[in-house]
C-alpha cells in the first residue's frame, strides 16, 4: 500500500513530541484486518465487535513464569476519585499528599536557592524541570532513606527566566535578542534544567520527606560528559571535533521515562532529542532524516544561537562546516537517541550511552525480572506515530554476583511484529538477519543500530500508535505497553493491535512470551481500549464509566502486588477542550491485571501531565511526578502576568513541576 506522509503539524502533539517520520511502506494491517473481517463475514463498521472478540480471549497462562498456585487479583480498596478541573491534587479518602522537590530545589554545591534570577550555573545545582521517569534507590534497604533519581524531560523557558516576564510567550516560546540570538546564560540554565537529578531524601519523624545534603546528590545535564559504549562507540558515526575517536559525547536530552537494571543502576531514555538540532546541509541522510531532522536553521530552543562563541552551544547545529567530521559537529545527533546508564551510587562516574539498545525516540525501558544464568531482557518503545516496540536480549547470561552494564553491550536487538491471529514474533535486527545485509544498505551492526528505525522498517515490524511506557507483571511475566494515541491512523489502516482509526484516546497492549522472556514468539491481547463512556472497552468487554474514564495512557508501572498503575498525558494542546473535556485534568488510575477492573486514584492540577511513579520497598510511600503545570497558559495571559496554574506554591506563584509524596493516614500499602 503506497502512502504519502502528511505534514508534521498536528494539534494533538505536545510540545516537542517526535514528528511523524516513518515513510516506510510496512503493512498497517489494514489489509490483514480486512481479510480477517471478511473471513468472519463482518463489515468494517463492526470494528467494535472485533475488539470485543479480541479482548474476550484471555492470554494463555504460561507456567514457566508464575509461581505455583497461579495469579490472583491485587487488592484495590480505595474509593475512586472523580475527574477534576481544579488546580490541585486529589487523592482518595484516607490518603495524604505532599508536594516535594519542585524545579529549582537546591541539591548540591553551595545549595543555591530557587529564584527566577538564579543563574545557569545555579540551575546546575538545583532540581531540573519537567519531572518524568523516576526510581527510589533505598540506602541500606531503608524505606525512609534513599536516593530519588528522576528525569527532567524538557523546559518551558518562560517559567525559568526573569527576563521572560511580560513577554507574550506560549509554552514553546523563549526570550531572544532582536537578531534571533539567545542570551548564553539563559541557554545554560535551560541545558542545566534538563537531564537527571540524583537526590538523597529521608522521611522525618513527623512523616514529612526532606532533601538531605549528601555526596550522592548530583545533576546530570545537557552538558555532562558521557561515554559511548556498545557497537556504535568508536565508529565513524559518532566521531566529532569534541571526540575524534568516537568514545565520548556531552549531555542527554529529553529524558522521558527510565529503567532500572537488575544490577541496580538507572537508565534515562532520550526521547524527543531530534528537535534540538539545526542542520543546514541540503543532503541529510537517514541517520538524521529518519528521526525528523530536516534542512533547517532552527532548533527547539535555538541553543546553537547563544551569544557566546563556544562549541557547547554551536554543536547543536549539525551542518557540515569543517573539512571532515572531526572538524565539526555533523555527527553530534548520532550520539543521541540512546539509553543512558547512570549509577546513582557512583556520583563521580560518567554516564554511559548503551548503543546496543537501539537508537530512536526511546520513551523508556523495562527489564524483565533477571534470572540467574539466563540472558538479560529489556523492552523499549519508540514514541512517535507508526513507530515500533523493541527488545534487547543479552548474549551473556545474568550472574547476580558480577552483573553490570557491559551485559548491555553484546546481544541482539529485536523489533515486534503483531500478527492478526493474536500471535507475535520478534525480528532480529542483526547483520544477515531478515535481509539486513550490505547489499540492502546495512553495512554492519553499528550501521543497523544507528539506523534502528530504518532497519525495523526493512524487516517489516508493526507500526504502532505511539508506544510509551512498558511494565512487566511480576507474577505472570506478561509485558504491558501503553499506546498513547495516533490521530494519523486512517480508516483502513487499523489492525488488531492498533484497532482504531483516528485513535484519539489510546490503548494498552500486553503479551506473554513463549518460553522465557528471551523467546522469539509471543501471544498478545488488549488490556484496555481507553476513552470516554461511548468509546472504550475494558478487559471484560464493558465500556469505561465515571470511575475510570481516561485517555492517552503514558506512564505505566506494575507494583510488587500486581497493581497496574496507569498515568495519562492528554496533550496540553487539547486538554480540557472538545472530546477531551470529559476527562478533566491528567490523572492516575489503578488496574487489576486479572479482571481488568480500573479505578481512578489521583487527579492533578491544571495544564500538567502525571508521569513517573514508584514506591519505597515497603510500599507505604509513593512518589509521583507532576510535569508542566500551567502549560495551557496562553501567551497573552503570560504577558499579563497570569497563569492558569500556580501549583504547587499557590497564590500568584509561577507553576513548577514537582514530585508528589503520597502516604496513607493509617500507614498502609498504597493502593491496597
Ligand atoms: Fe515523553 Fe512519550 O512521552
Ligand atoms: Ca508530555
Ligand atoms: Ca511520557
Ligand atoms: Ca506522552
Amino acid at each position: 500500500m503506497k502512502r504519502t506522509i502528511p505534514g508534521n503539524v498536528d494539534p494533538i502533539l505536545a510540545a516537542g513530541d517526535e514528528p511523524l517520520s516513518n515513510a516506510s511502506h510496512n503493512a498497517y494491517f489494514g489489509d490483514i484486518l480486512e481479510k480477517r473481517l471478511s473471513r468472519r463475514g463482518m463489515l468494517k463498521g463492526s470494528l467494535a465487535t472485533v475488539i470485543a472478540g479480541l479482548m474476550a480471549t484471555k492470554l494463555p497462562f504460561n507456567s514457566a513464569f508464575a509461581a505455583q498456585g497461579g495469579a490472583s487479583s491485587p487488592s484495590m480498596g480505595f474509593q475512586a476519585v472523580p475527574v477534576s478541573t481544579a488546580d490541585n491534587v486529589v487523592v482518595p479518602k484516607g490518603y495524604r499528599v505532599q508536594s516535594f522537590i519542585p524545579m529549582g530545589t537546591p541539591v548540591s554545591g553551595d545549595m543555591p536557592a530557587y529564584s527566577l534570577e538564579a543563574s545557569g550555573d545555579d540551575q546546575g545545582h538545583q532540581v531540573g524541570s519537567h519531572h518524568d521517569g523516576m526510581h527510589f534507590f533505598p540506602l541500606n534497604d531503608s524505606s525512609t532513606d534513599g536516593l530519588l533519581v528522576l528525569n527532567h524531560e524538557y523546559v518551558e523557558p518562560r517559567f525559568l527566566h526573569a527576563a521572560a516576564s511580560g513577554l507574550a510567550l506560549d509554552r514553546n516560546g523563549f526570550p531572544q535578542h532582536e537578531d534571533g540570538s539567545r542570551d548564553a546564560d539563559q541557554v545554560i540554565k535551560e541545558m542545566n534544567a534538563h537531564g537527571v537529578t540524583v537526590v538523597r531524601v529521608r522521611q522525618g519523624e513527623g512523616g514529612e520527606w526532606e532533601v538531605v545534603e549528601d555526596p550522592h546528590n548530583r545533576r546530570v545535564t545537557a552538558q555532562t560528559a558521557m561515554r559511548l559504549a556498545g557497537p556504535v562507540a568508536e565508529t565513524d558515526h559518532v566521531k566529532t571535533q569534541y571526540s575524534p575517536d568516537g568514545t565520548m559525547t556531552r549531555g542527554t536530552l529529553n529524558n522521558c521515562a527510565h529503567g532500572v537494571t537488575p544490577w541496580n543502576t538507572y537508565l534515562a531514555a532520550e526521547e524527543n532529542w531530534a528537535g534540538y538540532f539545526a542542520n543546514q546541509d541540503t543532503d541529510i541522510d537517514r541517520r538524521q532524516a529518519r528521526y525528523g531532522i530536516e534542512t533547517r536553521d532552527t532548533g527547539r530552543y535555538q541553543w546553537h544561537r547563544a551569544d557566546r562563541d563556544d562549541d557547547m552551544f554551536s554543536r547543536f547545529d549539525a551542518s557540515s562546516k569543517g573539512a571532515s567530521a572531526t572538524d565539526d559537529f555533523r555527527n553530534e545527533p548520532h550520539a543521541f537517541g540512546w539509553m543512558v546508564e547512570i549509577d546513582p551510587m557512583a556520583p563521580e562516574a560518567d554516564p554511559i550511552k548503551r548503543t546496543h539498545l537501539g537508537r530512536f525516540a526511546h520513551e523508556g525501558v523495562i527489564f524483565a525480572p533477571a534470572v540467574e544464568g539466563q540472558p538479560v531482557v529489556a523492552y523499549s518503545g519508540d514514541d512517535a506515530r507508526f513507530e515500533y516496540i523493541y527488545k534487547f536480549v543479552s548474549s551473556q547470561p545474568y550472574q547476580a554476583a558480577t552483573a553490570d552494564g557491559s551485559l548491555l553491550d553484546e546481544g541482539t536487538l529485536y523489533v515486534a511484529k503483531f500478527n492478526e491471529d493474536g500471535s507475535g514474533e520478534w525480528l532480529a535486527l542483526a547483520p544477515g538477519q531478515h535481509g539486513l545485509t550490505p547489499d540492502n544498505g546495512f553495512t554492519d551492526l553499528a550501521d543497523i543500530l544507528v539506523n534502528t528505525r530504518s532497519a525495523a522498517d526493512f524487516v517489516g515490524a508493526t507500526k504502532m500508535d505511539r508506544p510509551e511506557w512498558g511494565a512487566v507483571d511480576p507474577v505472570t511475566g506478561q509485558v504491558y505497553f501503553t499506546l498513547t494515541n495516533n490521530t494519523r491512523r486512517e480508516e483502513g489502516d487499523e489492525d488488531p493491535a492498533n484497532p482504531r482509526a483516528n485513535n484519539n484516546f489510546g490503548h494498552i497492549i500486553r503479551w506473554q512470551e513463549e518460553g522465557t522472556h528471551a523467546g522469539e514468539r509471543f501471544e498478545w491481547d488488549l488490556f484496555v481500549v481507553a476513552g470516554d463512556q461511548d468509546d472504550s472497552r475494558d478487559l471484560a468487554g464493558h465500556s469505561l464509566n465515571d470511575e475510570n474514564i481516561f485517555c492517552c495512557p503514558d506512564g505505566l508501572w506494575i507494583d510488587p502486588d500486581r497493581r497496574v498503575w496507569i498515568q495519562t498525558d492528554i496533550s496540553e494542546s487539547v486538554m480540557n477542550t472538545g472530546i477531551f473535556e470529559v476527562f478533566g485534568n491528567n490523572q492516575m488510575l489503578v488496574g487489576d491485571p486479572e479482571t481488568g477492573e480500573i479505578k481512578r486514584f489521583l487527579t492533578g492540577p491544571i495544564g500538567q501531565e502525571i508521569t513517573g511513579v514508584v514506591t519505597t520497598p515497603d510500599q507505604r510511600t509513593m512518589f509521583v511526578n507532576v510535569q508542566h503545570p500551567g502549560a495551557t497558559t496562553t501567551a497573552e495571559d503570560f504577558a499579563n502576568g497570569n497563569s492558569v496554574s500556580h501549583w504547587p506554591d499557590g497564590g500568584n506563584a509561577i507553576p513548577r513541576s514537582a514530585t508528589l509524596v503520597i502516604t496513607r493516614e493509617d500507614g498502609g500499602i498504597i493502593g491496597a
